[in-house]
């Protein structure tokens, strides 16, 4: 079992560790996180009906949520306000601690109901999916979506713990476990080009799920996410990078309804990226092709769906958080592991020209 400790500024005075294993889910190492306080476990159906939850014993006093449906459509304030009243009606007071066991809409809920609860409470989140344990789980961000948008309602709300159990990968269909690992493909091309380099070499590792290949990526995420998230916790500036690919991503996760994931939309926003990077000078098209090689040896999308077109995408990321006056700023990279920084700022702007061009290239052709 490997511990790291992140320094991020947190609700624990010092930070918070992460623990990484195979198998680690256990009672007794849960127990160390949550000691004898109260506990409301939050999960979903899924989490429910693969087993995860079956080894773990809920304590006396303690109370369990399953959020059903699972995903998106749950993903609301309304969850949140039910997870909340439940807590209250059980009398549970400021020293207790919501435990979420799940993907990224699990944790992003568990960790909201813990940061608005009477205040304020402790959450450990144990995430089982690729997406969560590479990237959602760590770092703090909370959030319910609205009618209207993602994440609408949000803050930062940093946990107790992480518990990152590999073996939970296991119960993942192949579409989720695959694109889950582009978020990790994401932290290689922004900080360590030895990471790429372990990816490219270990893909057949990974789509076995191999477990010590499994712990290894874990912890080269993990390491990467918290010390980004260290120095910049509310996303001020450097944290941006971590938005990497999901820029013009998240605008064809809206056009497409959702019907591809995140990870496989982020794959696109990756290949996207390195497109416009080619086209201002700071990319290659050998290094272009480096990198949709790992995304299809992932079988993840290289081309962007007809359905989006591109007026939808940039009117979509016009409107991006990162943008400043309707000019799309992305972040980019200046060599695979390296992202770009100029003038002290990780998000840069980038005519629309020049996005429309590439999303153009992206939707006629493609690079499969
Ligand atoms: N998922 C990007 C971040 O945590 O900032």
């Amino acid at each position: 079992m490997e511990k790291l400790h992140v320094k991020v500024p947190a609700v624990e005075a010092g930070g918070y560790d992460i623990l990484i294993g195979g198998g680690i889910l256990t009672d007794s190492v849960i127990a160390e996180f949550v000691a004898d306080r109260r506990v409301m476990l939050v999960s979903d159906e899924n989490v429910e009906r693969a087993g995860i939850l079956d080894g773990i014993k809920v304590p006396s006093g303690c109370e369990k949520f399953i959020i059903s449906p699972a995903g998106e459509l749950s993903k609301n304030i309304s969850t949140v306000t039910a997870v909340i009243e439940k807590m209250e009606a059980a009398a549970m007071g400021r020293d207790s601690v919501i435990v979420g066991i799940g993907g990224g809409t699990v944790g992003d809920m568990a960790g909201f109901a813990a940061a608005i609860y009477k205040r304020g409470i402790a959450v450990l989140h144990i995430p089982t999916t690729t997406v969560s344990q590479a990237d959602s789980s760590i770092g703090g961000k909370t959030g319910v979506d609205s009618t209207m948008s993602k994440n609408a309602y949000g803050c930062f709300w940093q946990p107790r713990g992480v518990i990152i159990d590999v073996r939970t990968l296991k119960t993942l269909d192949e579409r989720q476990y695959r694109s889950g690992l582009v978020e990790s493909l994401k932290h290689a091309l922004i900080r360590d080009a030895e990471y790429f380099e372990f990816l490219e070499t270990n893909v057949a590792n990974l789509l076995i799920r191999d477990e010590p290949t499994l712990i290894r990526l874990a912890a080269y995420n993990c390491r990467i996410k918290a010390a980004v998230v260290e120095q910049d916790p509310t996303e001020k500036n450097l944290r941006r990078i971590l938005n990497y690919g999901h820029t013009i991503g998240h605008a064809v996760e809206t056009l497409c309804d959702y019907t591809l994931y995140h990870g496989e939309c982020v794959a696109i926003g990756i290949v996207a990226a390195s497109m416009i990077e080619q086209r201002i000078g700071i990319g290659t098209r050998e290094r272009t092709n480096r990198i949709v090689d790992v995304l299809l040896a992932l079988s993840q999308p290289v081309r962007i769906p007809a359905q989006c077109s591109i007026d939808g995408i940039i009117d979509i990321i016009r409107r991006d958080k990162k943008s400043v006056g309707a000019v799309p700023r992305l972040a980019l990279i200046e060599q695979i592991g390296k992202a770009c920084c100029k003038d002290s700022q990780w998000a840069h702007p980038v005519s629309t020209d020049i996005v429309q061009e590439v999303i153009a290239e992206l939707r006629e052709v493609g690079l499969e």
